[in-house]
């Protein structure tokens, strides 16, 4: 089974979220069940300078917007996995995100960015720009890579079979509706039936419409957005996919979250052998000027400040948190105002409240280790990994009941604790008042050691293994690949 992944991030390399995790770790896990995988990026300086044993594949000459593109084939210096690095200079070596500039503005040509990406995908899954390797199927991930299937579906003589998984259906990749004309598509792209979207280009669309199959990487969040809460206006279009619309959970990687092997932590510890958790919270309190109360429940936060993320919620509930005795480590960036919102908590609340704004890979590894909860209050949640984290680490999920979350956690509720299935705790409402009867209960649980070390010893039991999931999407190109061989 030969399966080309086609994406913007990839962990290590270039990583705004969660997505670079799972292209991290989800190719090396279909390998490890017997695939030939290799994956499809932009050129970013970041993932041009870093891809090891490059050598041409081919010019593409000049298309969208560049005088010259190239493709190179390499392979990712961690894991080795083969990688087509797209070489278009103009389009992709500047210094800024993947998607927006130093400003935080989308950069004005991600059209011809993420186009050319899809374009590039397509026509290696046609074997048109790599006749000595044609992929089987084409996975293609969120709207950054969506096109591929669109320019699949206009290619007549494609034999890859394609699907897309959604990874946040609130991203969706609109452009102005003049811009179609620069894709190089003909004129039934752009109706209800492709990618217009309300007088607009949707590449979200191109993924949704053309693949053919959809995934998204949790369950309870596959069931979500074929409704009018969670759909983004995409809920019609997901129910009008009825059975192709399924959900893989994603996985942790092992090799990069593992309390017993990190170290980027102060002490390695593993299922009952707790002993390194508490130096790596004291380290953490000590190195954040929080008090060095071992009897003090932490809470951490790791994330993007986004209103997804539900951290108002967390503003809210600070002063009940505070009032009971607990303390708060938050790293992340984002919203301004929210941003500005958790640095003057911080400063209000001097060894009870420390605040970093910033992105640091490490520093993520030790406040996890370190704190005794993580809080995730989303107000959507595709699948969430922060709490998959957590759970390897000891580090007990307050999560709200949505998404990945309900999937992925389970809330300490009397016959939980009873059966021994308890890993955290759960609340339903989007509200401070809600996250606040989670995090009372939380507290009063980190009151009684007996039992927080047993919802501890559950949760660093869970297997969320990527193993699983590449198994499911095994199952999936299968199914997809004897569909293609019978229409033959
Ligand atoms: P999302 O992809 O929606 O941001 P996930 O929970 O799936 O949410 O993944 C977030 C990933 O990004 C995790 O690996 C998390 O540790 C990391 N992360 C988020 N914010 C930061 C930050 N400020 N510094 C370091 N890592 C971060
Ligand atoms: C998205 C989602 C997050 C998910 C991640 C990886 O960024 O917001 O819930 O875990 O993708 O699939």
């Amino acid at each position: 089974m030969r399966v080309l992944h086609v994406a913007a991030e990839v962990f290590p390399l270039v990583k705004t979220g969660g997505l670079a995790d799972v292209l991290g770790a989800l190719p090396q896990a279909l390998i490890g069940q017997g695939a030939d995988v290799r994956l499809v990026l932009p050129g970013l300086p970041a993932i041009a300078d870093a891809v090891l044993d490059q050598r041409p594949v081919g010019e593409i000459g000049p298309c969208f917007g560049a005088a010259r593109v190239g493709l190179r084939l390499g392979r990712m210096p961690d894991s080795g996995v083969p990688v087509y690095v797209i070489d278009a200079p103009l389009l992709y070596r500047r210094a800024g995100g993947p998607y927006q500039g130093p400003d935080g503005d989308e950069w004005a040509d991600n059209a011809e960015r993420f186009a050319l990406l899809g374009w590039v995908g397509a026509h290696l899954a046609s074997g048109e720009l790599d006749p000595g390797w044609r992929p089987d199927v084409l996975h293609a991930h969120d709207w950054h890579a969506a096109m591929a299937c669109a320019y699949l579906e206009a290619h007549p003589p494609a034999s890859a079979a394609s699907v897309f998984t959604v990874h946040n259906l609130a991203y969706q990749g609109l452009f102005p509706q003049g811009d179609f004309a620069l894709l190089g598509l003909g004129s039934r792209f752009m109706a209800s039936t492709g990618l217009e979207y309300h007088q607009q280009v949707s590449f979200m669309k191109a993924g949704l419409k053309f693949a053919d199959r959809v995934t998204t990487v949790s369950p309870t969040y596959a069931r979500e957005i074929g409704t009018a809460e969670f759909g983004f206006g995409l809920d019609g279009v997901i129910r009008g996919r009825g059975a192709d619309v399924s959900g893989v959970l994603n996985g942790v990687d092992g090799a990069v979250w593992n309390p017993a092997t990190d170290t980027a932590i102060a002490a390695r510890y593993a299922p009952g052998k707790l002993a390194g958790k508490a130096r790596c919270k004291f380290a953490l309190q000590t190195e954040l000027n929080l008090a060095p109360r071992a009897d003090a429940p932490l809470f951490g936060v790791v994330s993007r400040l986004t209103s997804q993320k539900g951290l108002d919620l967390v503003l809210g509930a600070l002063p009940g948190l505070l009032e009971r005795g607990g303390q708060l480590a938050l790293q992340g960036a984002g919203d301004p105002a929210l941003e500005a919102a958790f640095v003057a908590a911080a400063r209000a609340n001097p060894g009870a409240v420390s605040v970093r704004i910033g992105y640091d890979e490490a520093f993520a590894h030790r406040l996890v280790a370190g704190a005794d909860a993580i809080l995730v209050p989303s107000r959507f949640e595709p699948c969430g990994l922060t709490q998959l984290y957590g759970l390897r680490y000891g580090t007990l999920p307050v999560v709200r009941r949505v998404g990945g979350l309900v999937d992925t956690v389970v809330d300490a509720t009397d016959e939980a604790l009873q059966a021994d299935r308890a890993t955290g705790f759960s609340f339903d409402a989007a509200t401070p008042a809600a996250l606040d009867g989670a995090l009372q209960r939380a507290i009063a649980t980190y009151a009684q050691p007996a039992r927080w070390k047993q919802l501890m010893a559950r949760a660093m039991a869970q297997d969320f293994s990527w193993e699983g999931a590449a198994q499911k999407y095994m199952a999936l190109y299968r199914d997809l690949v004897s569909l293609r061989n019978t229409a033959d």
